[in-house]
């Protein structure tokens, strides 16, 4: 793991530190010494994620309880050269935020300095390998979802060349990083759609599951991070060459029709999921972390967990069709007066032909879960491996 707790020393050490930006209208990066006061966030513990290593961060770490998640389009001419110098930029911005500190152009530093777990990682849509002449170097694997019958995508949530995934514990924070790099960036790009998230954050492996708008325990059955299972199922290996340690994200917006779901007696939504909506515990049985028995039947014969249910579908195979989701919660209120809740599903994973779609064709196909749950946005993103102090992001592609 990467992660480094930051404890009231360094908070301490910083405390009163000249973080040489200009206030009250000088301009940003020339200006004299600010005292700052660091802000505690009262009830999770100060932390750093480390931005640097060989993967990027936001990840194998633990959930945060925010995210942003900004998709933008390369401009019309826009090269690998110019390429290589707007992730230079975005490299030495998010470093420096991830370190609780002010980017070097920062107009509101002020708002960089708790340490909240900060991460930000990049990630390379299609469009972007093929913009810039790339294709022969994407990645395995790599390649845009064919259409489901299932989903009702709609352009405003999909696609997009440039990924910046912002995620944090303060939402200040994270709005604050979202709107700096997005400034930086914009030379380069145009904004294409931002979706933002929450989630109960986790603070390591004893944080319970967090769960989902439908209340369900939404995360069980998943890679341990800092495990060899983990490294194998998430992480790109040596045969990937400039990938290796990067890995896919699908990023799936999923609509819950809750005014519906809210209708079925909660027995029911549990046969839908296959597991207990009290302890995510499977209804064959045991513990949230027990073994789901597929093959268990009551007295009348009928299966515990229905064969339709989303987790009898979900299940590996054990052909490698697994991978990590790292989802947020979505909610916006009401839109045109239906409830517009749902879910930000991330899966992580080396390959993601090999691994998600085998697994998204199956419940694409038979699914409980599909009467309440619709796909109305859809984007893949190549993760790149992380990069060294003196490094950047894309390096080995550029
Ligand atoms: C709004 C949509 C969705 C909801 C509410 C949802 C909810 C859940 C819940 C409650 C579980 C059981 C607990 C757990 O292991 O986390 C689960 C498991 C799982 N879900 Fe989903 N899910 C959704 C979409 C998806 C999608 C789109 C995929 C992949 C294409 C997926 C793949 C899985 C997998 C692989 C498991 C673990 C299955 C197992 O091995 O037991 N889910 N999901």
């Amino acid at each position: 793991m990467t992660e480094s707790r930051s404890g009231s020393a360094r908070v301490g050490r910083r405390g009163l530190l000249g973080v040489g930006i200009g206030l009250g209208g000088l301009a940003a990066g020339i200006g004299g010494t600010v005292a700052v006061d660091r802000v505690r966030t009262p009830d999770a513990p100060a932390a750093l994620v480390d931005f640097h290593g060989r993967h990027q961060a936001g990840v194998e770490t633990p959930i945060q309880a925010h995210a942003r998640y900004l998709a933008h389009d390369l401009r019309e001419g826009v090269d690998a050269d110019a390429a290589r110098r707007m992730l230079r930029l975005v490299t030495d911005d998010a470093a420096r935020l991830c370190r609780a500190e002010p980017a070097i152009t920062d107009q509101e530093p002020q708002l960089a300095l708790t340490p909240c777990r900060l991460t930000v990682t990049v990630g390379f849509g299609p469009g972007w390998f093929s913009a810039l002449g790339l294709t022969q170097k994407q990645p395995i694997g790599f390649q845009d979802l064919p259409p489901y019958e299932i989903d009702r995508l709609e352009e405003r949530w999909s696609g997009g060349d440039l990924l910046l995934q912002i995620c944090g514990d303060d939402p200040l924070v994270v709005a604050h990083a979202a709107r700096h790099l997005s400034k930086t960036v914009r030379r380069f790009t145009t904004p294409r759609w931002v979706q933002q998230g929450f989630s109960t954050p986790m603070f390591g492996p004893d944080s319970p599951t967090p769960r989902n708008l439908m209340g369900q325990v939404d995360g069980t059955v998943n890679p341990s991070p800092g495990s060899d299972d983990f490294a194998e199922v998430v992480w790109a290996g040596s045969e990937a060459g400039w990938f290796a340690g990067g890995t896919m994200l699908v990023l799936r917006r999923i609509a819950m029709t809750m005014d519906t779901w809210d209708e079925l007696d909660p027995h029911a939504q549990e046969l839908a999921i296959g597991r207990t909506i009290a302890t995510g515990a499977p209804l064959s049985g045991g513990g949230e972390h027990d073994e789901p028995d597929l093959t268990a039947t009551d007295s009348s014969g009928l299966p515990l967990i229905p064969q339709f249910s989303h987790i009898a579908r979900a299940a590996s195979t054990g052909r490698g069709d697994r991978f990590l989701r790292r989802s947020y919660n979505y909610d916006e209120g009401i839109t045109d007066g239906v409830v517009d809740q749902g879910l930000l599903f991330a899966a992580y994973q080396a390959d993601l032909t090999r691994q998600y779609l085998p697994v998204q064709t199956r419940l694409a196909e038979q699914d409980l879960l599909n009467e309440w749950t619709v796909p109305i946005g859809s984007a893949v993103f190549a993760i790149p491996p992380g990069c060294a102090p003196d490094g950047q992001l894309g390096e080995g592609l550029l």
